[in-house]
């Protein structure tokens, strides 16, 4: 069966360079979604993942969306060409809520299928996707008074995707802190966030309860100098190279349980570190919604405090909106 997948806006390249290296032949585009033989590979610049994708032909748009809702009831529309059309279509389909998420809050859990129109009457649609988001867009109703800066997203909408967070009291370490966003989400949660950075954090970070900040650099800390940590995040500017030396660094040390890191691309996409970081096991390395030339690459060990599994970017449909 065929699997078409969608590329994060702004990184279809990306995906195109990802696929070819995992051997998946890309047989035809349209737009953002590459279409390629076979089972899902695992795709990081995929922003979702349509699996066993199937192609019908429509003759109107009411046997389009009578086809769609003999399949299944939630569906997401991808209309980069044929807009209006596939708008008249969406419009008999049934209502699927595209409220944004509140923080804390799971992943909805119900089914959502993706589909698009290929011409005017053909129509290819997936009942499967990766991902419960509508294009994979996972939006929050923002806060635009607490954090100092729009970073905070790209942490609530990994903890939201990974189905984890820090618990109140937990120790976290935030390294590249500055100006504090993901430490005042650390914070907020309840909790204990030594953040590390060279610049001070914003006034009204660092006096939250139970934020510590030193001013040093992320990469001249010795995990032994450290207890032992329930949250390693580092979101610090840096060669992906160099933070994935840092990140084995910690992994040897073998005192920390969870991390969630951004790697930062300058210029061209480093492929070769992200696959480094890709085949550590038991991690997920994904492109956030929020990100922008990065990737979130996480790892939860065993004892994690999760509010549910996670779900892999290539894995089985799990959920809608
Ligand atoms: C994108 S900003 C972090 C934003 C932050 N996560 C937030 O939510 O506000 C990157 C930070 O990395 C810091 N940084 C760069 N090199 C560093 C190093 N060697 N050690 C620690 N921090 C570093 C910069 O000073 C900058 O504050």
């Amino acid at each position: 069966m065929p699997t078409a997948y969608l590329a994060a806006e702004d990184f279809t390249a990306q995906l195109h360079e990802e696929l070819r290296r995992a051997g998946a032949r890309v047989t035809a585009t349209h737009d953002r979604l590459l279409l390629a033989d076979g089972e899902a590979v695992a795709s990081a610049w995929a922003a979702n993942v349509w699996h066993d994708v199937r192609e019908v032909a429509i003759g109107s748009i009411g046997d389009a969306a009578e086809k769609l809702r003999a399949v299944q009831r939630n569906w997401a529309m991808y209309a980069p060409r044929h807009h209006r059309r596939a708008s008249l279509i969406q419009e008999r389909l049934p209502h699927v809520s595209a409220k944004p998420l509140v923080f804390p809050s799971p992943v909805p859990t119900a089914p959502l299928g993706s589909w698009t129109l290929l011409a005017p009457d053909r129509l290819l649609y997936a009942a499967h996707c990766a991902s419960p988001f509508a294009n994979g867009e996972l939006a929050f109703v923002e806060d635009r008074d607490g954090p100092p800066s729009r970073a905070y997203l790209k942490l609530w909408e990994a903890f939201t995707r990974l189905g984890a967070r820090p618990q109140p009291d937990a120790l976290c370490l935030d390294l590249g802190a500055t100006p504090g966003g993901w430490t005042w989400v650390m914070a907020s949660l309840g909790a204990r966030v030594i953040a590390v950075d060279k610049a001070p954090l914003d006034p009204t970070v660092a006096e939250m309860p139970g934020v510590t900040w030193r001013g040093e650099s992320a990469f001249a800390l010795d995990p032994a100098s450290l207890p032992r940590l329930d949250w390693l995040c580092s979101d610090v500017i840096c060669y992906p190279a160099r933070l994935l030396t840092l990140v084995q660094r910690w992994l040897v040390a073998g005192t920390v349980r969870n991390i969630v890191c951004t790697l930062k691309f300058q210029g061209e996409t480093d492929h070769n570190t992200a696959a480094a970081f890709a085949a550590i096991p038991g991690s997920r390395l994904f492109h956030a919604h929020h990100n922008k030339h990065e990737l979130t690459w996480a790892l939860l060990r065993s004892g994690a405090a999760r509010e549910h599994e996670p779900s892999t970017a290539a894995g089985p449909h799990h959920g809608s909106q």
